[in-house]
């Protein structure tokens, strides 16, 4: 089978595509004919070993996966060879060939296509699971969005809209910024060219948003905390410009408002009947036709490591995907 594989941690053009023999399933373990694969902004830093969970080398990056069972190990009966199933395993997934743990295995709804299941789970379960049980969000209330046309971005404007809230999306481009309005954006705010605070603050009369959901970090996210309205929840979501932000905790403070963390991944270990719920609902939501995942862009396994760079050059919206046909 061919796999995408990190020999040696760097850059994307340090992956390698290599023939491997195809693994077995152990018990307890599912083998995965992967159909396509989802990229997301931890692939970009599992290959740089600047990740939390680094994998002993080599190995191959990719965290979700959609695709056939293909053969399954001892003591594994939710599943069977032929279904259509989406697995989450942190890394493997650039590869041709998937063994899964079964629990990180669920099997796929309807008729999804391999490459929209591929990128759902990590944006949508990231989105919902930060916006229901980290923020409490309320119909009515306001939610600004940064980073809102990638991955987790664009789902929690899409999410937040059907939650009820009113959604300001924030992003640096005006293409980008069209894209969030299409995923039901209220408001936009272009930040590289406009001021993030002044904005937001115009946008609600003064008030500031109740909720701030931050797959950014770096130099937004002071700005940002200074337009939280009172009682207002700020999610801590990802550092994808860079730096890890310090706030100054007289913010917090003066306005009565709340830093949250949200790590979704540990979140599924911790409370896997929550999580199961979540994905009933927004697997439902989808079959209902309420959510649209947008995928932007699909590359052949052997352009891996070109998929992976598009997230490192802010040029991905939505999700990009890997497919394996
Ligand atoms: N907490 C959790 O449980 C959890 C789960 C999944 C992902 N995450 C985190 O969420 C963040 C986003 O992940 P994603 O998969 O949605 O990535 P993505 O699709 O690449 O989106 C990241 C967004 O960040 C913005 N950005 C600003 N400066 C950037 C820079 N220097 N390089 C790259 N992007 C930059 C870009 O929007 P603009 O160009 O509009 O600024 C881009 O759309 C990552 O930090 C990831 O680790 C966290």
């Amino acid at each position: 089978m061919k796999a995408l594989v990190c020999v040696e941690h760097g850059p994307p053009e340090k992956l390698v595509l290599q023939d491997l023999a195809v693994p077995e399933p152990g018990p307890g373990q599912v083998r995965i004919r992967v159909r396509a694969a989802g990229v997301n902004f931890p692939d970009t830093l599992i290959i740089r070993n600047l990740y939390q969970f680094k994998p002993p080398l080599p190995f191959s990056p990719g965290g979700e996966a959609a695709g056939v069972v293909d053969a399954v190990g001892e003591g594994v009966s939710h599943v069977v060879p032929g279904d259509r199933v989406i697995a989450m395993t942190g890394h493997g997934a650039f590869a041709e060939m998937l063994v899964a743990p079964a629990n990180a295995v669920i099997p796929m709804v309807g008729d999804m296509p391999f490459d929209v299941a591929a990128g759902f789970t990590m944006a949508y379960g990231t989105a919902h699971h930060a916006l229901k049980q980290r923020a409490r969000l309320q119909p009515g209330e306001t939610l600004l969005v940064l980073g809102a046309a990638g991955g987790v971005g664009l789902a929690a404007v899409e999410l937040g809209r059907l939650m009820g809230a009113r959604v300001i999306a924030a992003a640096s481009t005006d293409e980008k910024l069209a894209l969030a309005r299409a995923y039901g954006a209220d408001a936009t705010i272009n930040y590289t060219s406009e001021d993030l605070k002044e904005r937001v603050k115009a946008l609600t009369g003064g008030h500031g948003a109740n909720v701030i959901y931050d797959p950014v970090g770096d130099r937004f996210a002071e700005p940002a905390f200074r337009a939280i309205a009172w009682d207002g929840r700020y999610l801590v979501i990802g550092f994808a410009a860079g730096e890890i932000p310090r706030l100054p905790l007289n913010l917090p403070l003066i306005k009565g408002a709340a830093i949250v963390g949200v790590f979704w991944g540990a979140f599924t270990v911790r409370e896997p009947e929550t999580h199961a719920e979540n994905m009933k609902e927004l697997l439902g939501w989808f079959a209902q036709g309420e959510l649209k995942p947008h995928v932007s862009a699909r590359l052949p396994l052997e352009r891996g490591a070109e998929a992976i760079a598009m997230l490192m050059e802010r040029q991905a919206r939505g999700k990009v995907v890997i497919t394996m046909d």
